[in-house]
């Protein structure tokens, strides 16, 4: 999957600041995030993968958007079959964590949860602390101290000039 081409192409139409809460930084700690949570729990890393970059791409604001998430599901559907290769039963686990990735759920689909969790362990960046019962997982729960420190720092992955060139 060629991350760096799909960056491109969602960057032009992500509104908000590149580097702000809901931007590239927060994409690649939550890419950093979900590929650990897989190595432990064997989650689909190519669909992490995705949501880490999708999830958040349609955001209209950085405050209440409820909505975004459709949003996000929406415009990997646009680059189906050219930028996003998934199967038929990969991209509907895609569509499902990004659609309801803000609705609080912890159950489902073990890719599923490691993309929600890979979102919510990021959530110290804006003071909110991470809750036990809002972590579907106990992989990304052992997580929490390293990503919260990294959360809370604002760390920018090195993937996001090296790779991507942002
Ligand atoms: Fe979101
Ligand atoms: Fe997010």
């Amino acid at each position: 999957m060629d991350t760096t081409a799909i960056l491109k192409e969602l960057l032009p139409t992500y509104v908000l600041p590149i580097r702000g809460i809901h931007g590239v930084s927060h994409w690649a700690r939550v890419l950093e995030n979900g590929l650990r949570i897989a190595e432990v729990t064997g989650a689909d890393i190519e669909v992490v993968t995705l949501f880490a970059l999708f999830h958040d791409c349609r955001r209209a604001n950085d405050g209440r958007d409820p909505d975004h998430g459709r949003r996000g599901a929406e415009r990997a559907e646009l680059l189906r079959g050219s930028l996003v290769r998934l199967s038929s039963a990969q991209f509907d686990l895609l569509s499902e964590a990004c659609r309801l990735h803000t609705d609080g759920l912890t159950e489902g689909d073990p890719t599923v949860q490691a993309c929600w969790d890979a979102d919510r362990l990021d959530l110290p960046r804006v003071n909110i602390e991470l809750k036990r019962r809002l972590i579907c997982t106990e992989a990304a729960w052992e997580l929490r101290d390293w990503a919260r420190a990294r959360a809370a720092d604002r760390y920018e992955p090195g993937l996001v000039t090296q790779v991507w060139g942002v």
